[in-house]
């Protein structure tokens, strides 16, 4: 399959060229396109055969179900049963923007979107790209991260075009995305509710609106997330995390036969926007080891945290 590349201005897509995207939506095809935290793998969520298509161009695995995102909040009504009144709040304080609500779902969503799960994951992006696709698309459009499983999430249009040229039908190249890392994902069908996957918004902020439990993984064959269970974000290079300079220096001095990238960032924002870029970066330039200097894990840097060391695989 021969891959269309759109590029498109982040600030003022030109309405032609989006057009042109939301006729492939419409039709059955997948689009890649850049969302405020990394960039996704598009298809019409309703439409069960477009929504296999993902599965197939990833290699997902078959029972990770996939986020469907909107652009406006009345789209809500018929994907889920109930809105609950928490979930009013959280949309009203962080939509559009990097928070995914998971609810009961309604019938009208096909099983292939939530992999069988009685609840859908929902998040309405920031980003004028992904926005205005979605409501050209005259539908929701489900959509993971537009890697191929289990490599680091991409965040600029050129590592999407190296892992899926030639298996979707158009990337969009809306240039860089401005968070790095993906959505928090926080369930709703629980009480209180669970924050299932760490992100740009976190704990701290959201329990000034609704009680709210971080999930532990005490119980990996049976996640509450079915993608938590799988390896993540991994480059090929290995990884390891350092705590300061001292160590890292440390550690690259026992490491000296190997050709290695060391990565320290000066701010969190910096580290959350370039990480899995420099991870994709050193492999290919070759290096076979990747030393990083951690950040605190609380606040934004859990997320950071929490894919580092899903990365590390550790
Ligand atoms: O920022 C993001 O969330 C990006 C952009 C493209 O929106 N998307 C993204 O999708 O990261 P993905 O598929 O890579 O991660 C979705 C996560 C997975 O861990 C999946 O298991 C979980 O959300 N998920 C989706 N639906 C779920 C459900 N009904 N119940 C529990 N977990 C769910
Ligand atoms: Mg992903």
């Amino acid at each position: 399959m021969k891959t269309k590349v759109i590029k498109l201005n982040p600030k003022k897509p030109e309405v032609s060229k989006i057009k042109e995207a939301a006729e492939i939506i419409k039709s059955g095809g997948l689009v890649a396109f850049p969302t405020e935290t990394v960039y996704g793998l598009g298809a019409n969520a309703l439409d069960d055969d477009a929504v296999k298509k993902i599965f197939l161009a990833k290699g997902r695995p078959q029972d990770n179900p996939l986020i469907v995102h909107v652009s406006n909040i009345n789209q809500i009504d018929s994907l889920v049963s109930l809105i609950p009144e928490n979930a009013k709040k959280l949309m009203k304080k962080f939509w559009p923007g990097p928070l995914t609500i998971i609810m009961e779902k309604s019938s009208k969503v096909p099983s292939a979107v939530t992999c069988g799960l009685d609840s859908v994951a929902i998040r309405m992006p920031k980003y004028k790209i992904a926005l205005d696709l979605i409501s050209q698309s005259k539908c929701p459009i489900a959509a993971p991260s537009a890697n191929l499983s289990g490599k680091p999430s991409p965040t600029i249009a050129e590592h999407v075009i190296d892992d899926m040229s030639g298996r979707i039908d158009c990337i969009i190249d809306g240039g860089d995305v401005h968070i790095g890392l993906e959505s928090t994902v926080i369930d709703l069908t629980h009480t209180p509710a669970l924050i299932l996957r760490p992100g740009k918004i976190t704990k701290k902020q959201i329990e000034k609106i609704i009680p709210v439990e971080e999930h532990k993984h005490e119980n990996i064959d049976k996640p509450k997330s079915p993608g938590m269970k799988y390896k993540h974000y991994s480059p090929k290079a290995k990884i390891i995390i350092v705590e300061s300079e001292k160590e890292l220096k440390d550690v690259s001095k026992k490491n000296s036969s190997k050709k290695i990238k060391q990565l320290r960032y000066l701010t969190k924002t910096s580290m959350a926007k370039k990480m899995f870029r420099d991870f994709r970066e050193a492999d290919k330039q070759g290096f076979d080891l990747i030393i990083v200097k951690s950040v605190a894990d609380k606040e934004f840097g859990r997320a950071i945290m929490d894919r580092l060391k899903k990365a590390s695989g550790s």
